[in-house]
């Protein structure tokens, strides 16, 4: 696959030698576009030995080839890392001051993947946050930062996501593989000084490397009033630790976000939702595309029939105000609705926290729950006032449609979302026999 690898001026322009490194031994004929600051970070010399091509961010060289144009028409897939907040700017502005500017804007239906890095403020300043929605509203994939140390003293969100995150999510996007992108190539003799070749399993052997998995996380809040809303107890660590198990296993992430109390992980794409009906919408639009939809957020199953405009006051003149609910739409049987009617190839996972009572334990109510949601499996815990909502740790039982044994997975809840992937990968792999 023909990629162009664009690097904006940030210091983490040297993890992107590692990126390059990646998509090169995977067989993938990559230019690389500096801008001009990036080269004061990393030069010429290192984009052009470790790609194989000659490297400028000038419109004016290689004039013959009118490369501004033939870059963006050739690329199958353009990716930007560090994807900066002056470039994110251009970018969703659409200047054209640059090669690589020139290029984004060549693009055509080219998928472009940006990975940003810059520190705190930058990333959360209004201005960059509209600028990546801009870009985002019109495709373009915006990955999350991951949060941690900065380059100064300072930490938080805005590093650069490790290149095998952005490498997993750049092939998911493009649809590609290993595999399917040539035979890798030999391991080259690297220049000196070249950084080694991370040494994570290439993504090939990786069990969801092309997929899109979108998961939802966290606890939905239904307003009440412009202050107060209905919420629950969940505090999205489950969903989050499954969409950072689901880019471990090589998938192209997508994490519908209810309102949680822990950051999305690095390298995913992070749509907010408040409500089940914010959800809902977020949730069937990113489902068009996804194999694999996991709906772990803890939706509220009613929402306030009448929302106040205003604060809803406490009055001696008037009685104390009732709360009248409505029922939110099931969006989880809502997805296998739509899947079956479109016979589309797509797996559907529930969660269920059940409290087992007088009439029947935890498993008969989750298997009643799997027929009516008739989602392909059902992970189910039990919960109680101490049980699950905001630990670490979590005990659940994964249900199948098809009848099979009962699995059961306990630790912290990122063992439980490894083994919760594993089980989707291995129904997947059931699904579609290898040639
Ligand atoms: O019916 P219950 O809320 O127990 O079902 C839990 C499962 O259904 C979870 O996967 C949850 O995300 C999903 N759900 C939904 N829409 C609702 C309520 C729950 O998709 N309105």
């Amino acid at each position: 696959m023909r990629i162009v690898l664009g690097v904006g001026g940030g210091i983490a322009a040297y993890k992107v030698a590692s990126l390059l490194r990646l998509f090169t031994e995977a067989g993938h004929d990559v230019t690389v576009i500096p801008t001009e600051a990036a080269t004061r970070f990393v030069g010429v010399a290192t984009w052009e030995a470790l790609s194989g091509h000659p490297v400028s961010n000038s419109v004016f060289d290689a004039v013959h080839t009118v490369n501004h144009v033939r870059l963006g028409h050739e690329a199958e897939l353009i990716v930007v890392a560090p994807a900066t907040a002056d470039l994110l700017a251009r970018a969703a502005t659409g200047q054209a001051d640059d090669l690589l500017t020139n290029t984004l804007l060549m693009a055509g239906d080219c998928p472009v993947l940006m990975a940003p890095a810059m520190h705190t403020e930058m990333w959360q300043h209004p201005a960059t946050e509209a600028n990546v929605e801009t870009l985002r509203s019109r495709g373009v994939t915006v990955l999350e930062p991951a949060s941690g140390r900065l380059t100064g003293a300072d930490s938080g969100p805005g590093r650069l996501p490790e290149p095998e995150a952005i490498f997993s999510a750049a092939m998911a996007l493009a649809g590609a593989s290993v595999a399917t992108a040539g035979a890798p190539a030999a391991p080259s003799a690297a220049p000196a000084g070249a950084p080694a070749a991370p040494s994570a399993a290439p993504a090939a052997v990786r069990a969801l490397t092309g997929l899109t998995v979108t998961i939802s996380a966290g606890g939905t809040r239904e307003p009440l009033d412009p202050v107060r809303f209905l919420g629950n107890r969940s505090s999205g660590k489950q969903g989050v630790a499954l969409a950072a198990a689901a880019l471990e296993a090589g998938a192209r992430v997508r994490l519908l976000a209810a309102h949680m109390e822990v950051p999305a992980p690095a390298g995913v794409e992070v749509v907010q939702v408040e409500t089940a009906l914010e959800l809902r919408k977020a949730a069937l639009h990113a489902a068009a595309d996804s194999d694999v939809v996991i709906m772990a957020a803890a939706v509220a199953d009613f929402r306030p029939a009448d929302v106040s405009g205003t604060k809803i006051k406490k009055r001696d003149d008037v009685a104390d105000p009732v709360i009248n609910l409505v029922r939110n739409p099931d969006i989880l049987r809502e997805l296998v609705e739509v899947r079956d009617a479109a016979s589309r190839d797509q797996l559907i996972v529930g969660f269920a926290a059940e409290t087992g009572d007088a009439g029947g334990d935890v498993l008969e109510y989750a298997r009643d729950k799997l027929h009516r949601k008739a989602c392909d499996l059902l992970v189910v815990n039990q919960v109680g006032q101490d049980l699950v909502f905001g630990e670490d740790t979590n005990s659940v039982v994964i249900l199948s449609r098809d009848g099979s044994e009962p699995q059961e997975a306990s630790g912290s809840k990122s063992d439980v979302a490894a083994a919760v992937i594993d089980r989707i990968s291995a129904e997947l792999s059931r699904a579609v026999p290898p040639a």
